[in-house]
C-alpha cells in the first residue's frame, strides 16, 4: 500500500516505519494515525518482519505532539472516536511484535505517548521529551496520564503533566523514560543492533513476553503470575521451543521460525 505520512522501509528482519512530515515536526494528523493503523495492520501479516522501528523523518524531531491544527474543527464526539481500540496508540500497544521507539529529536504529548505505547525507547542526545498539553488549555489523551506514572513513578508524571516542561535525554533516562541515549549519529546504529539481536529470538516467545511484562502494571501481582505460568506453558507447544532447547544442548546457535 502507498502511504502518504509515512514511510516503510523491511531491512532483512526489521521494519522502519517513519512518521514523513518533516515540515510540520512529524505532527500526528488524523491521516497518519489511519495510515500508522494500515501500516502495522501490513506488518501483523508479514511473517518476515520480527521488529518494527518507529521514528520521525529529519533530524529536529521524533513527533512534536497531535497535529494542533485539526483541534480547533473537532468536536468532543469526534475527538473521543478517533482514540478507539483502533488508534495509532491502541494498534502500538497490542501489536504482536516487539516495537521500539527510535526518538531522534522532539518528543512531545502525543509523540511521546506514542512512543511510551512502545515496547522499548531508544533516544539521541538532543531528544527532549514533554507533555506540552497543559499549555494548550487540554491535558494528554492518548495515554500520557496512564502509562507515563507507570514508567516514571506519579511525582515525576505529574510534574510532566502539570507543567508542560521540557526534559532532557539524560533526564529521561535517569526518569526511566527512556532505555538508552545515544550521540545523534549513533543512534540509528544502536536502536538496529538491538533490533536485530531481538528479531533473532523466537517469534512466539517474543510475543507472550511482551503480553506478560504488558500485564503486570495492568493487573495484581496474583493475576500477573497466573498469567505468566499460562503463557509460559503455551512457549512448550511450540517448535521453537524444542529448537531453542536442542540447539543449547548441542551448542549450536537456533533458528527460531515462528511456529
Ligand atoms: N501540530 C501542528 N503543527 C506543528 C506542531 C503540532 N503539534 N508542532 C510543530 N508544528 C509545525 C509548526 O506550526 C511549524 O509549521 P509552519 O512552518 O507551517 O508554521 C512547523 O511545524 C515547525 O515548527 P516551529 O514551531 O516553527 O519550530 P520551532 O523550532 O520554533 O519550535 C516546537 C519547535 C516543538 C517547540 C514547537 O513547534 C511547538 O511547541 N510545537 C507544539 C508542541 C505541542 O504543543 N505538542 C502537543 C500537542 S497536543
Amino acid at each position: 500500500m502507498a502511504y502518504e505520512t509515512i514511510t516503510l522501509e523491511r531491512r532483512g528482519k526489521v521494519a522502519l516505519l517513519t512518521i514523513n512530515r518533516p515540515d510540520k515536526l512529524n505532527a500526528l494528523s488524523s491521516k497518519v494515525h489511519i495510515e500508522g493503523v494500515a501500516a502495522l495492520d501490513e506488518l501483523r501479516k508479514d511473517d518476515g518482519v520480527r521488529v518494527v522501528i518507529i521514528t520521525g523523518s529529519g533530524e529536529k524531531a521524533f513527533i512534536a505532539g497531535a497535529d494542533i491544527s485539526e483541534f480547533e474543527d473537532k468536536t468532543p464526539i469526534t475527538q473521543r472516536n478517533s482514540f478507539t481500540e483502533r488508534s495509532l496508540f491502541n494498534s502500538i500497544d497490542t501489536f504482536p511484535k516487539p516495537v521500539i521507539a527510535m526518538v531522534n529529536g522532539f518528543c512531545l504529548g502525543g509523540g511521546n505517548e506514542l512512543a511510551m505505547a512502545c515496547d522499548i525507547r531508544m533516544a539521541s542526545e538532543n531528544a527532549k521529551f514533554s507533555q506540552p498539553e497543559i499549555n494548550l488549555g487540554i491535558m494528554c489523551g492518548g495515554g500520557g496520564t496512564q502509562r507515563l506514572p507507570r514508567l516514571v513513578g506519579e511525582g515525576r508524571a505529574m510534574e510532566m503533566a502539570l507543567t508542560g516542561n521540557m526534559i532532557d535525554a539524560v533526564t529521561a533516562e535517569r526518569f526511566g523514560l527512556v532505555n538508552h541515549v545515544y550521540p545523534a549519529d549513533q543512534l540509528e546504529t544502536e536502536t538496529m543492533k538491538l533490533a536485530e539481536n531481538i528479531a533473532e529470538k523466537a517469534p512466539i516467545a517474543l510475543q507472550l513476553s511482551k503480553e506478560a511484562v504488558k500485564f503486570a502494571s495492568r493487573s495484581n501481582l496474583d493475576e500477573g503470575l497466573r498469567r505468566e505460568v499460562d503463557l509460559f506453558a503455551i512457549c512448550f507447544s511450540t517448535e521453537d521451543k524444542k529448537e531453542g532447547v536442542s540447539a543449547f544442548l548441542e551448542k549450536r546457535k537456533p533458528e527460531f521460525k515462528g511456529r
